[in-house]
């Protein structure tokens, strides 16, 4: 099959894109570059430009008539920049996603698998959380996604456009050759700041909220190596028609995650563990809008999707710290 991979650049995208070639697949990518590194298209088939770019997407449609899904990744994701530059979210992850759909409904490419976020989840009692949990967003970029799941559920009621919403929890890794992985400057997510304490370019972790109520005072999250979010993507569109004649609806929510719920300490642990070494740590107060956390129910994606995770938290820091060695050598810089 061939499928369109919007963001195919970015990280999740361009393991993506390796994870559907490896099944026989043929990604082609569609990408900005407003930060997705170059080096990431690699030699695969690419269109430089922007996802509301109307004319683009029906050239794109037109010379590769036998695309049959498109996974609509392309967004802005920074969460602290969202809060300040709210315009920019809103106009790219919202308003330039509407214009997508509308154009892959009218090109006759209705099928989307769409990237969204377990930031959406309200935090609840024992962290676990099915599709059907109370939401609560707490950032402009969490909103943008709520508002995008939204849109796809009426524009699926309305028209011919049909619809996967994967809720990703919290991607963490490498793709297995290394050729691709976390690639901003300073990564500002846990598992990012661990590499950095660990390899001295920082010089400690800070553990930032200590009086959380879950095991042990520190917030949860469900890590799932990003190889195996990937291969969830191949399986959804492998199985895109099966999986929405299952649920008899035009467009469906599922979690994409592990099931299982790690703390920031016990992610430290075995951080040290793999890495064989302890790593200097710190404490300090929740940032502002810190989240306590959740961790998927992933029923769904087992009898739905019939997908499970397979990789464990070992698996995904071990890639996470080849990666941090290798992508001096990739990306130009450390
Ligand atoms: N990384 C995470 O922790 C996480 C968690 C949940 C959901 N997601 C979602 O997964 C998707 C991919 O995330 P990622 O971590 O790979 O991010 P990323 O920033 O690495 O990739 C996004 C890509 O989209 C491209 N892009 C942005 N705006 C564009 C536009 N208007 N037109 C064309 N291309 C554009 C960027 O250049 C980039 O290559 C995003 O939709 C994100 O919201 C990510």
């Amino acid at each position: 099959m061939k499928i369109l991979v919007t963001g195919g650049a970015g990280y999740i995208g361009s393991t993506t894109a390796k994870a559907l070639e490896e099944s026989g697949h043929t990604p082609v990518i569609l990408d900005s570059l407003l930060s997705g590194p170059r080096v990431f298209v690699k030699d695969r088939i690419f269109y430089e430009g922007d996802i509301a770019d109307r004319d683009l997407v029906a050239r794109v449609a037109e010379e590769h008539p036998d695309i049959e899904a498109t996974i609509h990744m392309a967004a802005r994701i920074v969460v602290p920049e969202s809060v300040e530059q709210p315009y920019e979210y809103y106009r790219d992850n919202v308003a330039k996603s509407l214009e997508l759909f509308d154009q892959l409904v009218k090109v006759g490419k209705p099928r989307v698998l769409f990237s969204s976020s377990a930031s959406l989840y309200a935090t609840v009692e024992n962290f676990e959380v099915d599709e059907l949990a109370p939401l609560d967003p707490a950032s402009p970029y969490a909103r943008t996604k709520q508002m995008m799941e939204m849109v796809l559920t009426d524009i699926a009621a309305a028209t011919d456009l049909r619809a996967i919403i994967l809720r990703y929890f919290n991607p963490i890794g490498s793709d297995p050759d290394l050729e691709s992985g976390i690639y901003v400057r300073e990564p500002s997510h846990v598992l990012g700041q661990l590499v950095m304490a660990a390899r001295g370019q920082k010089d400690a972790f800070t553990i930032t909220g200590t009086e959380h109520p879950t095991r042990d005072g520190t917030g949860i999250r469900d890590y799932i190596h990003v190889w195996d979010l990937a291969r969830a993507h191949v399986k959804a569109v492998e199985s895109f028609d099966r999986v929405l004649a299952t649920v008899d609806a035009p467009s469906t929510i599922i979690n994409v995650g592990t099931g299982d719920g790690v703390t920031v300490r016990e992610l430290v642990k075995s951080f040290e563990i793999v890495f064989g070494a302890s790593v200097p740590l710190k404490e300090a107060p929740p940032r502002p809008g810190d989240a306590v956390g959740a961790f998927a129910n992933v029923d769904k994606a087992r009898d739905v999707l019939g997908w499970t995770s397979s990789l464990t938290i070992e698996d995904a820091i071990t890639s996470a710290l080849a990666w941090g060695k290798k992508r001096q050598e990739i990306l130009g810089y450390d």
